[in-house]
């Protein structure tokens, strides 16, 4: 397994451009199973997530092509309904087949996702949204089947206890064919809903309300073929902000969406870091101290949860004590014991809440990435910490980074992958 070494000690500084968003390309590849025809999709990040739904939807009779950075689907060859448990357990996000192939043939079989190091990730409320439109569902074996009663699935009111993310994406991909109308309450309001809904309806889907808490869908007979543009990536452009803070440097991160990272900006204005926004970039300028800020994670479009372990990295040479109140995962502070490691004076209560108390300096070390933002949260230590870091199980960040240490070293980072 590849490890990524870091010298810390550098000031980023100079551009960096962000890549497509994973978390919106995996809910629009999916959609392709519902398109009668081959739909094509640019700007999609080069990630291990991306070539995993792509090996699923081949497995499932979709004809892939992915070339530079266009995936193109042709799902008219889909003759398969089963998910299998080898495909779905190397990503849990695999669970969005399920809402386009019950969809699309009335019936699928979705390998259960299993939790992962965040979470316990249950899919509850995207089964209790099938079955108010007219699904029965059966858990057998550890595999999820989906039957329609009818012909097909019948728009209903779906209200979410919480919001879902990929709850919302799932659902909102099984109404579109469905008979009649569907109102999704309690909605997600993340950027790559909006994205998937406009693409939905470049499609001819007829989606009202995406980025509000309340979506209405009305179903519709057939999708058609269409060219599809993946939006930027909201979370990488945050951590390279975190990590422009955290070294003092002075990056232009461009070919982002600052009107999506409103919460990221506010909360890193409140450390003493200077953040100019353009039209499709940001320059983060660290400031001579970085000041210890609060933060508690929602929904969109409140402080993301995927920032969290990144601010946590800056928090850790803050010159005071800050709270982190991780409100959406019951397990997302396993990059906590890491940056200890390196020095960091950080105390967990009660599961959720993290007491950061601000050090002079972090010390490099070898440390093991535990998911995916964990692993940017110890590049970002490795940056400002003294001497040598050394990360392992680095696949958990090639999930969903895409030429991560070339992008730091364009910056001036001393970093480089130790193949293994
Ligand atoms: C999406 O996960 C993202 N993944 C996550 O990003 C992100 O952290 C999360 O949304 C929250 O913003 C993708 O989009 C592929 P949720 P998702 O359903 O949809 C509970 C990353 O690093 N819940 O919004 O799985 C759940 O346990 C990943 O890129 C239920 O209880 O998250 C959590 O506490 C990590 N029952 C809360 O809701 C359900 O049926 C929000 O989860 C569904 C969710």
């Amino acid at each position: 397994m590849d490890k990524i070494q870091i010298k810390g000690g550098c000031r980023l500084g100079g551009d960096v451009f962000i890549s497509g968003a994973k978390n919106a390309a995996l809910p629009l590849i999916a959609s392709s199973i519902l398109v009668d025809g081959q739909t094509v999709f640019t700007n999609v990040p080069r990630l291990m997530d991306i070539n995993s739904i792509k090996l699923l939807l081949e497995d499932l009779g979709a004809v892939c092509e992915f070339d530079d950075h266009t995936l193109s689907v042709d799902g008219r060859g889909i003759n398969k309904i089963e998910a299998e448990y080898d495909l779905v357990r190397k990503m849990r996000a695999s669970i969005l087949v399920l809402g386009p192939l019950v969809a699309r043939f009335g019936h699928a079989k979705v390998s259960m996702p299993g939790g992962c190091a965040i979470g316990a990730r249950p899919v509850n409320m995207h089964l209790t949204g099938l079955e108010a439109m007219g699904a029965e569902i059966t858990i057998e074996h550890g595999y999820i089947e989906a039957k329609t009663t009818g012909p097909r699935l019948t728009g209903n009111e779906i209200y979410f206890d919480i919001p879902t993310v990929t709850g919302t994406e799932n659902l909102m991909m099984a109404a579109v064919l469905a008979k009649g109308e569907t109102v999704l309450r309690n909605a997600a309001r993340e950027p790559e809903i909006v994205c998937l809904a406009e693409a939905l309806n470049k499609m001819g889907a007829r989606i009202s309300g995406a980025g509000t808490a309340i979506i209405t869908i009305e179903g519709v007979d057939k999708l058609n073929p269409v060219e599809v543009r993946v939006i930027p990536d909201r979370i990488e452009t945050g951590t390279f902000m975190a990590a422009a803070a955290a070294t003092g440097g002075d990056v232009m991160i461009r070919g982002c969406i600052p009107d999506h990272i409103g919460g990221i900006i506010s909360k890193l204005r409140g450390t003493g870091t200077e953040v100019e926004v353009f039209e499709d970039s940001v320059r983060v300028r660290g400031g001579a101290s970085i000041k210890s800020v609060d933060i508690k994670t929602l929904p969109y479009p409140g402080f993301p949860t995927d920032m969290q372990a990144q601010f946590m990295a800056l928090m850790a040479i803050a010159d005071g004590n800050a709270v982190i109140h991780e409100s959406i995962f019951e397990n997302r502070f396993i990059h906590a014991n890491e940056l200890l490691r390196m020095g960091a004076d950080i105390s967990i209560s009660n599961g959720n809440y993290a007491m950061v108390r601000g050090v002079k300096k972090l010390q490099g070390a070898p440390v093991m990435a535990s998911d995916l933002r964990a692993s940017a949260s110890l590049v970002i230590a490795g940056l400002v910490a003294e001497g040598t870091t050394l990360i392992s199980r680095v696949y958990h960040m090639d999930r969903g980074y895409e030429a991560i240490e070339e992008k730091f070293s364009a910056l001036g980072a001393d970093i480089l992958r130790i193949k293994s």
